[in-house]
């Protein structure tokens, strides 16, 4: 499984016949280098909650590709006016999917979706853990710290993508005991630097962090599992 991170909360996972995206941001997010154009065929997308820098680029690129996309009922139900193919579920549901299986977890955040001057109802923020061909990955989403996560320790997961640039989420001090509780094999930190606001040294991170091995993903670098 090849895992590459695009800056913010954005990553590619590439295993076998499956290149799947989780929260692309591509165009607003001044860190990533990518283009969409450059992705490639992308055959699902991830989307943890309805925030802009998470919901991204999802309609553009599922339109481009015919992606499946991966998302809460409310944001499915949105997405599905577009004519795009969706796949609903929710909080603490696990499903058997053609590549492998993904269990939606609980996030501690917000999901509306700016549309204009609105805000349209976006459901509960989530994050998933992913597994496929025998690999699992969870990516957090948006999240402050949770004693739930400390249930995670025990679906043994190979990598965990934590936010760590505080503000909206954890910061490094929350993002290392999340680290402690959850005892995945890698942990890689996202969310941080693409604004003022969320500005975080990983390297800080990494060396709090005693339970796993820390992994700081620079932009468009990959690691495998
Ligand atoms: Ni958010
Ligand atoms: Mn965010």
């Amino acid at each position: 499984m090849k895992l590459t991170y695009l800056g913010h909360s954005v990553l590619v996972i590439e295993a076998g016949k499956v290149k799947a995206i989780v929260d692309p941001f591509i165009k607003g997010n001044e860190l990533c280098k990518v283009r969409i154009e450059d992705l490639g065929n992308i055959t699902h997308i991830f989307v943890t909650h309805g925030h802009g820098d998470h919901l991204g680029d999802t309609i553009e690129i599922a339109k481009k590709n015919n992606s499946i996309i991966i998302a809460n009922h409310e944001i499915s139900a949105y997405l599905g006016k577009y004519g795009l193919k969706t796949h609903s579920m929710h909080i603490g549901g696990r499903v058997k999917l053609d590549f492998g299986t993904v269990k939606m977890t609980n996030a501690l955040h917000g999901s509306g979706i700016s549309e204009g001057e609105n805000m349209v109802y976006g459901g509960n923020p989530c994050g998933f853990i992913i597994e496929i061909e025998g690999k699992k990955v969870y990516h957090a989403g948006d999240t402050g710290l949770t004693y739930d996560m400390k249930l995670l320790e025990d679906e043994k997961i190979d990598v965990a993508f934590l936010p760590i640039g505080g503000n909206y989420t954890m910061d490094i001090e929350d993002a290392v005991k999340a680290a402690e509780f959850i005892k995945a094999k890698f942990v890689v930190p996202m969310h941080y630097d693409t604004f003022d606001i969320i500005k975080a040294d990983p390297q800080v991170f990494k060396n709090k962090v005693k339970s796993s091995e820390v992994k700081i993903l620079s932009i468009n670098e990959s690691m495998y599992v």
